[in-house]
């Protein structure tokens, strides 16, 4: 499903060359739950932001369903994250002035999907996220494991092959975490879409049967079946 090969990504001008991912390879096969873990600083995010086209690698290979990714030309870049992968923030990203349901739709006014068709697939996701009840409520009227769900479903609703969840409950209770990661686990297993996903909390990620640790821009440990 998703290959990188000898990553690298270095900030800053030519003289001051910062290096912050220091060649990474893995793999992450079809329909796993992967957990990605390291100290603050590693370089975590920046992997995940490139390897969700977000960002783009100084040197190295990102192959995903076994194509290699052609960094460089945007319009090919969104068309192709839009299609495959759904991105989920500890900071859940939900826009404030558009209710549950409108929010999980968003990504389907960007794939041209007719409104009414929009509302019924939105409302069809918050079902399955257990949310269908607060399908009309703002942000601001949800808790955070809700608002947590509602993002989980605007990530699914265009069935990506991927999900890339950069601590999802980083900023959730730990009962509530469970709950969010019970959900994620389940959609996993019953979509069969392959989960990536950044984690401080060990014993969450003692849990995923696929786990890739990485410290200082290496990767240094890895657990779980590789390819
Ligand atoms: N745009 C940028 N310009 C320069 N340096 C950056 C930039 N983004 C990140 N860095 C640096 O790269 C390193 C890795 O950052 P990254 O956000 O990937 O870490 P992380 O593992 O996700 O950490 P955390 O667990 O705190 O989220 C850090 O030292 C950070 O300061
Ligand atoms: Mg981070």
């Amino acid at each position: 499903m998703l290959e990188v090969l000898d990553l690298t990504k270095t900030y800053g001008p030519p003289d001051q060359a910062t290096p912050v991912l220091r060649g990474v390879s893995f793999k992450v096969e079809a329909g796993a739950f992967c957990a990605v873990v390291g100290p603050s600083g590693s370089g975590k995010s920046t992997l995940m932001n490139i390897i969700g086209l977000l960002d783009r690698p100084t040197s190295g290979v990102l192959r995903l369903d076994g194509l290699d990714v052609a960094f460089g030309d945007r319009g090919r870049e969104a068309r192709f994250r839009g299609a495959t992968i759904g991105f989920v923030f500890q900071s859940f990203n939900l826009l404030p002035r558009l209710n549950a349901w409108e929010n999980v739709a968003l990504p389907l006014v960007y794939a041209g999907v007719s409104a009414r068709e929009r509302e019924q697939s939105a409302l069809a996701m918050l079902e399955r996220v257990g949310l269908s009840h607060r399908a009309q409520a703002r942000p601001a009227e949800l808790s955070g494991g809700q608002r947590q769900r509602v993002a989980l479903a605007r990530a699914l609703i265009r069935q990506p092959r991927l999900i890339l969840a950069d601590e999802p409950t980083g900023s959730l209770d730990s009962v509530t975490a469970g709950e969010v990661m019970a959900l994620l686990r389940d959609l996993n297993q019953r979509l069969g879409v392959t989960v990536l996903m950044v984690t401080h909390d060990r014993d969450l990620a003692a849990r995923c049967e696929r786990r890739i640790e990485v410290l200082d821009g290496r990767v240094v440990a890895e657990a779980g079946a590789a390819a």
